[in-house]
């Protein structure tokens, strides 16, 4: 972003230095109480340990309850409040739900979905994010705001909006279709080259002027795929654009107060590598289902999502749930001790805040049943002695706050491949974007060693592995990254239905997968997907080192031609018995590898395993018991090593030993053996040596 007063690492500072060590906190939405359990909420909240709280996310219609009437005379009560137990306020733009006045005034801000809807108040986010009255409103309430608090001493980040992208993704009223011209108009300069992007002689498509272009409403069938993946370009950017706009207001009435947004793990609508570069710290929302087996993986890939977004800064959990949250369709609550691990895990992989959605539920409102710190039952609760309980333990580790983890392997994701992958009108839609990186993270999980989720465009040089997931889209520049990473010595592993088309959504000529056919040695003619619950048998071929996996694969099998590589897994079975179902191939000094289908659990892990090992890769401890993860955070001149216990089973502990002794920060720095015993869903903190230099943040205010 070209801003000179854009100085993140100078904001980065402050905020640290105002936390003081690993911030623990909630969506503090006091305004839903009557004003005297503030008062039991700050004695709570410095019981807890709470440093810093999301304040007044959804008070737009208090603060502004008509037209330009702005009364802060509420939350002027609570951020001295705040100030005065010296908690910091991650304080709201208020702009994420229009109050009732601006769509009584104004109902076309309201969104309008692909079929024509028009999307009712009495939720939140409804607002189309290209109204210009929307945005207006907006900017006069972010200025209201920031001009109010602007010196107040809790104010201590600015938290814009809240989860952009949640429930309207993109909006296809009349002003949406202007604006989404306007965008077009700019993308590709004439009509033309945009008939040519879209390949609209395709169903006689071909537009004569920009004025004939609509979003891709419901039709009768499938909308032109260049068009809707415009569209969805075009829906991230109407949305960074209303983010922006309350930005460049906070930065020039507050300077020095870091910005931030939350975005929601897993969301598909909004492009984090996109938005990561307008903002000081990045944050991020995790609500891993607990009735979901394996549920910390996926978590995990989020978690090393968002700090390589952030250029491996630390980052902030700013919310996720104490237990139970109350959107699905049944809600489990969390076991004793997950969320404690959970955080843990979140801190691990990079995070220096840990926040929960929320402090206190409301007693009527859509989200009464959500779990929070402090549940209906009160203090005296399991939940809130268990978040006391962390925030004291969090305040052991203030030498953890700044501290980077340094990986060696690279998963690339990208979310305009996402788009594009998850598109009608493909050969099967069962390959989903996230489900296809978690095959991949999963087994590095697994096999204990670090990973970093990056974009194509990222600085491959630190790594020695590069993994590329079903990336359908990929452009001939990402790829010929990627093969000069390979011809300088990198390693490779590519899955099927990767390097398929542009970025106008159109096939790679000669050949599947067009860019990457030589790195790989292989050409593929067909995809060929499987019925669910269809396996084929793979078999490992001999001659190709120890153990060649073996197992079944399924959801695609590909029809790939060797062109100088060899197979090391082969497809079994009478009529595709000898196919190539994996490959390894030598380009210049590194190695390539391409999977054909979806080998199993065990199989896959083989194969990443070997990618590791061709690479030189080795994970974070020598050994890992299964469900253990190990995460090294380095600061200067010392380490921390991080461990959970992921695992389910009561019966038993697990034992970890270290290479060299460290302390247990977690026990006042008492020396441990170079053995550590983990209960399941144990957590262990070890500083690297006796002696780590003193933390360089200190307290601002207890
Ligand atoms: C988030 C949202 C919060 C709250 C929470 C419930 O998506 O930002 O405001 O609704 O979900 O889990």
């Amino acid at each position: 972003m070209n801003d000179t007063t854009h100085r993140p690492a100078d904001r980065q500072a402050a905020l640290r230095a105002r936390l003081g060590g690993i911030g623990l906190g909630a969506d503090y939405n006091p305004d839903q109480w009557p004003e005297a359990t503030r008062t039991e909420d700050l004695a709570l909240m410095a019981r807890a340990g709470v440093t810093v709280v999301n304040l007044a996310i959804f008070a737009g219609a208090r603060v502004e309850p008509a037209r330009d009437a702005y009364d802060f005379t509420y939350f002027d009560r609570v951020m001295d409040d705040l100030a005065a137990h010296g908690i910091t306020a991650d304080l709201a733009t208020m702009t994420a739900a229009p109050p009732p006045w601006l769509v009584t005034e104004h109902p076309e801000v309201l969104p309008v979905t692909a079929d024509g809807v028009v999307l009712s108040p009495g939720g939140r986010r409804h607002f189309c994010p290209s109204s210009p009255v929307f945005r207006d409103r907006a900017a006069r309430l972010v200025e209201a705001v920031a001009t109010h608090y602007r010196d107040h001493p809790a104010l201590g980040l600015w938290h814009v909006g809240n989860e952009y992208g949640c429930h309207v993704a993109e909006c296809f009223c009349d002003t949406s279709a202007a604006d989404f011209r306007r965008w077009l108009g700019e993308r590709y300069n004439s009509v033309d080259a945009l008939n040519d992007a879209w390949s609209t002689d395709f169903w006689s498509q071909r537009y004569a002027s920009f004025d004939q272009i609509l979003p891709p409403r419901t039709a009768p069938t499938y909308p032109n795929p260049s068009q809707q993946l415009d569209f969805k370009r075009f829906g991230n950017d109407a949305l960074r654009t209303c983010f922006e706009t309350e930005t460049a207001i906070l930065r020039r009435i507050t300077p020095d107060v870091p910005v931030t947004t939350n975005f929601l793990a897993g969301l598909k609508s909004v492009d984090i590598y996109d938005w990561a570069p307008t903002m000081d710290v990045l944050s991020l929302d995790s609500y891993p289902d607990p009735n979901r087996d394996q549920a910390h993986i996926g978590a995990a890939m989020s978690y090393d999502t968002i700090r390589c977004a952030g250029g491996g800064e630390p980052w902030l959990l700013t919310e996720q749930a104490p237990s139970a949250v109350n959107w699905r369709s049944r809600n489990a609550a969390k076991s004793p001790g997950r969320t404690r691990l959970w955080s843990w895990q979140a801190v691990a992989q990079g995070a220096d805040v840990i926040m929960y959605f929320q402090w206190r539920p409301s007693r009527g409102g859509a989200e009464k049943f959500h779990s929070r710190m402090v549940p209906h039952a009160g203090p005296d609760t399991r939940v809130f002695r268990d978040v006391a309980d962390l925030g004291r333990e969090l305040a052991r580790v203030p030498e953890l706050v700044g501290t980077r983890i340094h990986n060696r392997v690279a998963l690339l994701s990208d979310w305009h491949s996402r788009w594009a992958l998850e598109l009608d009108s493909h050969p099967s839609d069962a390959v989903r974007h996230s489900d296809r990186a978690l095959d991949h993270y999963a087994p590095l999980f697994d096999l204990g060693v670090g990973v970093d989720v990056v974009h194509p465009s990222a600085d491959l040089s630190d790594y020695r592995l590069v993994i590329v997931p079903s990336l359908y889209l990929l452009s001939t520049e990402h790829a010929d990254r990627l093969s000069r990473f390979v011809a300088g010595g990198g390693s490779l592993v590519v899955s099927f239905f990767s390097g398929i088309v542009d970025e106008c959504d159109r096939v790679h000529l000669g050949g599947y997968p067009g860019p990457l056919r030589e790195v790989l040695g292989i050409s593929v003619e067909e995809f060929r997907p499987a019925d669910a619950g269809v396996v084929f048998p793979l078999q490992g071929v001999s001659g190709s080192g120890d153990a060649p996996p073996t197992g079944t694969g399924d959801l695609r099998r590909e029809d790939v031609t060797l062109k100088g590589a060899r197979a090391e897994v082969e497809f079994a079975g009478a009529e595709w018995a000898g196919r190539p179902a994996a490959t390894v191939h030598t380009h210049g000094a590194g190695i390539a590898r391409y999977i054909a289908t979806r080998p199993d659990t065990a199989a896959m892990r083989g194969l990443i395993a070997r990618a590791c090992a061709d690479a030189g890769v080795e994970p974070v401890l020598p050994v890992l018991p299964r469900g253990v993860q190990a995460s090294i955070r380095t600061g200067d001149g010392y380490d921390v090593l991080v461990l959970l216990d992921h695992a389910d089973h009561a019966d038993h502990a697990d034992e970890v030993e270290l290479p060299t002794p460290r302390r247990d920060l977690l026990a006042d720095g008492q020396p441990t053996t170079r053995r550590v015993t983990l209960a399941p869903q144990a957590v262990a903190v070890l500083g690297s040596h006796p002696t780590e230099p003193a933390p360089t943040t200190t307290p601002e205010s207890a």
